[in-house]
């Protein structure tokens, strides 16, 4: 593996375009696998890790999926599923390819999924995704490390409560339902921007699906159109990320290709610490000279409340604040792995359950950390750019899953942050 070297203490300066976002671009990739020979064409595709995994899951299937990361744009022509099937080693790379359950049942009446396992920050399970299926008319079987879900009869539209409004389980219940006979309403949906770009793809592609972004989303089926274009929307935690490095490191960055809209709780938790922050047509501005100040107890809950991949960036942030600063996660039951690394600064962190609280410190001292996570990891560099000496991070891959050359963002605003093969990794 690799590890990042920081040289903390450096301010930032400069502007950083925001890429396409990695939790909007997963699903609909998924989504591509959605009507015979049809094509499509995304735009504004991240060059991350992930998005090479879920092309290489599509091509199992037998679907020409073409990736060009440069470019940042993929293009799939799903005119041959020769399989339906998804194997342990690619969903144990990454837990979103199964994501593809839904738009392999819809398409082929059959799907076959590796169990996706716990991970990092949680156990995980996948009940809502299978209820959803169950209440189209799938029939689940579970064994040997596997999912079987079947649908010999075709899906019917039906109603779904979900009992917790999962951004996964609402976007396979999605795709799953384009292909159901009638018409299904689900409530209780996630509200995620990325919900909203998922059913503007779909629409684009024939679907005709109504409500994304409030909690009641109702599918009404779908004609296939034989081509479709879509640009991915801007990764809102990756604007959080640079935000709230900037806030940490202290400086004046400019961020283009950011909606400010759904940042509205992140911008709003870094004003109260401190941050002057202007939101004009060229972008958002953060400036942070003063010192930093503890701000209100950030809560995470679903959108549009607080993001829990943004918790540990903002925990980062504020561990030199004056003051005390609470933490509450409600979304993941392990999400504070990067507290024990944190801590390696100089940090005064407590976490008692579900909740943390940063004393904020005059001084954090560069340290040798681990990427617990992706966005933990992220934490960690965020921690070295506002200490003094050099951090280094191991185990960086779990970075790279999430964020566009991170280390070379960072170096063009000023932060002194270099790769290395990890030699020991
Ligand atoms: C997505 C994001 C992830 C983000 C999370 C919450 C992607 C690829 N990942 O993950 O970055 O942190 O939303 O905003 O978009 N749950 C169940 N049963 C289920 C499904 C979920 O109990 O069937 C629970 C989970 O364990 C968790 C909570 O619901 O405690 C939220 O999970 P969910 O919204 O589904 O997150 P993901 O879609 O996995």
């Amino acid at each position: 593996m690799e590890k990042l070297v920081i040289n903390g203490g450096k301010r930032l300066a400069g502007r950083v375009k925001i890429s396409g976002a990695k939790n909007a671009v997963l699903p609909i990739i998924a989504a591509t696998l959605l009507g015979q020979d049809t094509k499509s064409r995304l735009d504004e595709v991240p060059a991350l890790e992930d998005v090479h995994t879920i092309a290489e899951v599509l091509r199992e299937l037998g679907v020409n999926a073409d990736y060009d990361a440069e470019a940042h744009q993929f293009t799939v022509e799903s005119s041959n599923i020769v399989c339906w099937e998804a194997p342990y080693d690619l969903v144990r790379k990454m837990r979103a390819s199964f994501l593809i359950m839904g738009p392999l049942l819809a398409r082929c009446g059959r799907a076959k999924i590796s169990l996706p396992g716990g991970c990092a920050i949680g156990t995980r399970p996948i009940d809502l995704h299978l209820k959803g299926f169950e209440a189209l008319g799938a029939e689940i079987e579970i064994g040997h490390g596997f999912i079987d879900a079947n649908a010999p009869q075709g899906l019917k539209g039906a109603r779904i409560y979900l009992d917790f409004p999962s951004v996964g389980a609402t976007e396979n219940v999605m795709l799953a339902a384009c292909a159901a006979e009638g018409t299904t309403v689900l409530t209780n949906a996630a509200r995620e921007p990325e919900i909203v770009d998922l059913q503007s793809f779909l629409n684009a592609k024939g679907a005709s699906i109504h409500g994304a972004g409030s909690p009641e989303i109702r599918i009404d089926g779908f004609s296939p159109v034989p081509y479709t274009e879509h640009s991915v929307l801007p990764d809102r935690i990756a604007a959080a990320t640079y935000l709230c490095a900037a806030a940490a490191a202290g400086g004046d960055i400019r961020l283009t290709h950011a909606v400010p809209e759904h940042l509205e709780t992140v911008l709003s938790a870094l004003r109260q610490m401190g941050c002057a922050i202007v939101v004009d047509a060229d972008g958002i501005r953060l400036r942070r000279f003063g010192p930093m100040r503890a701000g209100r107890p950030v809560i995470t809950r679903p959108y549009p409340g607080f993001p829990t991949d943004a918790q540990a960036l903002l925990m980062a942030a504020s561990l030199r604040a004056e003051g005390t600063n609470v933490f509450v996660e409600n979304i993941f039951e392990s999400r504070f792995r990067h507290v024990p690394e944190l801590r390696r600064f100089g940090a005064d962190v407590r976490v008692e359950g579900r909740v943390a609280m940063v004393c904020g410190v005059k001084t954090l001292y560069g340290a040798p950390v681990t990427a617990t996570d992706l966005r933990g990891g992220a934490a960690m560099v965020l921690a070295g750019l506002s200490a003094e000496g050099e951090t280094q991070v191991f185990d960086s891959g779990h970075i790279e899953r999430g964020y566009e050359r991170f280390d070379e963002c960072l170096g063009a605003l000023g932060a002194d942050v270099k790769r290395l093969e990890d030699p020991q990794g």
